[in-house]
């Protein structure tokens, strides 16, 4: 099977998973303990943290692991909003989030917050000036996504950052899950107060994210118990999640160098082929090398329907998605491109193809094949032909 779904998550790195392993077989410490095996874990999760805030450029103890990018998401968004709610009980993101923000806003407005959903152009960007136009007396929290998971756009966080220093007590939230390995993510400089990642998108293991909550911050935690990391997030750490993380995170950042400009590569080659050998093709997103992401796809065929594509693919032994993972089994068009002005008909029609550092050649060209050979025939049975 030719794997082009990285974006959904990917393969765990071989090295990943001996770390992993090794950690579960001699480092089997609760790291809060006080003897010598909780004492090497705690010396193990120290590193870890110690390693993933050099990678970030931010101070270890501004790390706090999680369960995974939702987690980390939500830990954010209501962790702020319920800490907050004195002071205001306004929110702003953007239409085109992913579902771990998108629905926490909408929880959060049926327990009695107001939520500012900005709308996005053409390309899925949203202009830094509505963020400053959507900015109210009671607006405690502004949360932006980084690279968008449907159609790879990178919304411009610098900027957002640099016009929300204004106003100091407007909180900024990025969620980050699509970037490492594909962008550089600097949350201090950027003037990011919280940023989420996820370790299965970058060849580590799923079930272990982080959030940078930048010191100083504060927030209500959503898991209370033993008061681990920092108190944000009570529960014994994941160690060996936790290690495949980092490790995850440093082969990511050691290859990006090499990987990124590939990628960038097979997007243009398969635009490139779809545009001259297809008919009936819309590109989604900003496929530049300074709006997209390198590693994102988005492709629409009005008239056809992303689930049969998607299984006509699969007969060819290509995966590719037809939606963002977490909401491809839902009938409704995307919401995500409906957003970027995509109508319904173009919007059920539309796929993701997502390549990954460990992907080949080889890969894009059966990618490619698979494709040009599998949409005209569809489109010919949908025009009535059999
Ligand atoms: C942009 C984005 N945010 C959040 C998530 C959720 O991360 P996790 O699967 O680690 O909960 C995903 C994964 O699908 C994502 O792509």
């Amino acid at each position: 099977m030719v794997y082009l779904d990285n974006s959904a998550t990917t393969q765990p790195d071989p090295e990943v998973i001996r770390v992993m392993s090794d950690v579960m077989r001699d480092i089997y410490g609760n790291p809060s303990s006080l003897h010598g095996l909780g004492g090497k874990a705690e010396r193990l999760l120290k590193q870890a943290r110690e390693t993933v805030a050099r990678i970030l450029g931010v101070s270890p103890q501004s790390l706090v692991f999680t369960s995974g990018g939702t987690e980390a998401n939500n830990t954010a968004i209501k962790g702020v909003a319920y800490q907050h709610r004195g002071r205001g009980r306004h929110l702003i993101t953007t239409q085109v989030e992913h579902a771990a923000v998108y629905e926490v806003c909408r929880q959060l407005e049926k327990w009695g917050w107001e939520v500012t959903y900005l709308p996005v152009d053409q390309q899925g960007r949203v202009r830094p000036e509505d963020v400053a136009a959507a900015l109210q007396e009671d607006t405690v929290l502004v949360s932006v996504m980084h690279v968008n998971n449907e159609m790879g756009t990178v919304q411009p966080i610098p900027e957002i950052g640099r016009l929300l220093q204004d106003y100091p007590k407007v909180l900024f939230h990025v969620d980050a899950v699509q970037s490492i390995g594909k962008l550089e993510v600097r949350p201090r400089e950027w003037g990011v107060d919280l940023m989420s990642f996820s370790g299965h998108k970058f060849h580590g293991p799923k079930g272990v994210g982080c959030l940078y909550v930048r010191e100083g911050v504060t927030l209500s935690p959503l898991l209370v118990g033993g008061g681990q990391e920092g108190g944000f997030r009570s529960g014994t750490q994941n160690m060996p999640g936790i290690v495949g993380f980092t490790k995850a995170a440093v082969l990511a950042e050691q290859r990006r160098a090499e990987a990124v400009p590939r990628m960038y590569r097979w997007k243009q080659e398969m635009i490139e082929a779809v545009t001259d050998r297809l008919q009936d093709v819309r590109i989604n997103g900003d496929t530049s090398e300074k709006g997209g992401a390198p590693h994102i796809l988005s492709l629409s065929f009005p008239g056809l329907k992303s689930e049969v594509i998607v299984h006509a693919l699969e007969e060819k032994g290509v995966a590719v998605s037809s939606k963002s993972a977490c909401s491809s089994k839902g009938e409704e068009p995307s919401r995500v491109l409906k957003a970027m002005g995509l109508d319904d008909e173009t919007a059920v029609g539309s796929i993701r193809i997502s390549t990954g550092a460990d992907n080949r050649d080889e890969d894009i060209q059966r990618g490619i094949e698979a494709l040009t050979a599998v949409i005209p025939r569809l489109q010919h049975v949908m025009k009535g032909g059999s």
